[in-house]
């Protein structure tokens, strides 16, 4: 039978120290391990009695033990006494850095705790997720994804950093790609990301000021991020009618020149609304009048479900005034982490440099991947699928929305993207519906979190689940609202 080793301990915390007594803790037990007074196996006195040997408080012992715990030294079992698990590597780790400390001083703001909630529960397999901004998997091309990597397996003879733009045959391909679609451009102009969401973090870090203004559609999927106001900038929300931004409302005075705008013109995230024609051009001369550089992010351009995609900003634009964006993400995978950005060419050469001092560039194996996934013809093949798809899911969702949530709700028809923006007719607790929905299996998303203010809508999509399961869900959902 196993032998099992009890720690014998004598030693009592200096308590005028000026070092923290669970850190005197965490020091003496770290150092009976690795003197190896204490083997891997030696068990410690339970969390009671290490509390009356070392005559300290319950919690002085919880915080030592968890610290310990979270190095990886000791198993955190307190009930039965906790065991000395690992005597190597993890007391490489920093003697007793409280990392609590840093935790806040960061220039990151942390995520509002809705959205923790969210990011944290998308991952509970049983939850239904009635208002994520991916994909279904059940969706993805398996068959041409698994043609495409069967011939990179002959094409990829290396997987080497690439150029600070990214790979040259992927910028190729795209650059036909749109120009398919209306822009006329080249693969200089051309930046591969990490995301969109890189794109903009790259933007914020090296072209605009500390106390630069965003002005944004309100609604908006930036206010779910602190992107920019992490940076130091404020963010600004400029409501919409059906036609989009009502640009007239841009509080910007002639010549401030440190602002800009960041639109989502097609589909937008979260209220579904695509920019006019008309809207588009007048916009587009505000903005050029008022010397207002233009973000667009085209993450939903390709999602339209009748007829061709609007124009783009980009391609509307004789002035060099914008900033295209776009990502594979919400067409097809957001595991690639693949994105672009679309510009003139010193402003694309600026944003690489600052790349090549982040991260070097994005993976070379999701941009080949995905070279060859737009050159061999699937890329096209498949949106055409999915945009099908899509529209049959918004219908479906649409059709259960007018069944059971009429008497309680209003919403828009969206003509393309993922999105469904519903408002209740009466004020209602949004967090406690948001409680009462994952108790029933169902995981939302508040308007609250891409709102200026606070609000009574939710941002619902068709994108992640079946017809079936939209529709079991908002009847479940219409259940507690009758309640
Ligand atoms: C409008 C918009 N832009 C960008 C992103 C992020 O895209 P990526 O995965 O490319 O960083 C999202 C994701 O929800 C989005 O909705």
């Amino acid at each position: 039978m196993k032998k099992i080793k009890i720690a014998q301990i004598t030693w009592q915390p200096d308590k005028d120290s000026s070092i923290p007594i669970y850190q005197q803790i965490v020091q003496y037990i770290r150092n009976n391990i690795s003197n190896g007074e204490w083997p891997v196996g030696t068990r410690l006195p339970s969390q009671r009695d290490l509390a009356r040997l070392f005559k300290v408080n319950r919690s002085t012992i919880t915080s030592a033990i968890d610290e310990l715990t979270s190095y990886g030294i000791i198993s955190g079992n307190s009930g039965a006494g906790t065991e000395v698990i690992s005597n190597t590597w993890s007391l490489f780790l920093p003697p007793v850095t409280d990392w609590n400390k840093f935790i806040s001083a960061g220039f990151f703001q942390e995520n509002n705790s809705i959205v923790q909630t969210i990011n944290k529960l998308e991952f509970e397999p049983d939850l239904i997720r009635l208002g994520t901004g991916e994909i279904d998997p059940r969706l993805f091309p398996r068959k041409r994804w698994q043609k495409t990597l069967h011939t990179l397996e002959t094409k990829i003879t290396s997987l080497g950093y690439l150029e600070p733009l990214g790979l040259l045959a992927l910028r190729k391909s795209l650059a036909k790609h749109l120009n398919d679609r209306g822009f006329e451009i080249e693969p200089d102009n051309i930046l591969i990301t990490s995301g969109s969401l890189q794109a903009l973090q790259l933007i914020s870090a090296s072209l605009l000021q500390q106390d630069s203004t965003v002005f944004t559609e309100a609604p908006t999927y930036l206010k779910s991020l602190h992107l920019f106001q992490s940076m130091g900038m404020n963010l600004s929300g400029i409501p919409m009618d059906e036609s989009g931004l009502q640009y007239w409302k841009i509080p910007i005075n002639n010549g401030d020149m440190k602002n800009v705008l960041y639109t989502i013109p097609t589909n937008q995230n979260p209220s579904g609304i695509t920019m006019s024609q008309e809207r588009r051009l007048a916009l587009l001369k505000f903005c050029l009048d008022k010397q207002l550089p233009i973000i667009e992010d085209g993450a939903y351009q390709e999602l339209c479900f009748e007829g061709s995609s609007p124009q783009t900003l980009k391609n509307l634009d004789k002035n060099d005034m914008v900033i295209y964006l776009g990502t594979a993400s919400k067409t097809l995978a957001p595991g690639l982490r693949i994105g672009w950005v679309v510009a003139s060419k010193p402003i694309v050469r600026r944003l690489g440099d600052v790349k090549m001092q982040i991260d070097y560039g994005a993976s070379s194996l999701s941009q080949w991947a995905l070279s060859e996934f737009i050159d061999n013809g699937f890329y096209d093949e498949y949106l055409d699928c999915l945009r099908k798809e899509l529209k049959s899911r918004r219908d479906r969702a649409l059709n259960s929305l007018t069944k059971y949530f009429s008497k309680f709700a209003t919403w828009n028809v969206p003509s393309g993207g993922f999105y469904i923006w519903l408002t209740f007719k009466n004020k209602i607790k949004i967090e406690a519906f948001f409680e009462q929905a994952i108790n029933l299996g169902i995981l939302l998303n508040p308007g609250d979190i891409y709102d200026f203010k606070h609000d009574h809508s939710l941002r619902l999509s068709f994108a992640y689940v079946t017809g079936d399961e939209f529709e079991a869900s908002i009847k479940k959902l219409s259940e507690i609202l009758d309640k």
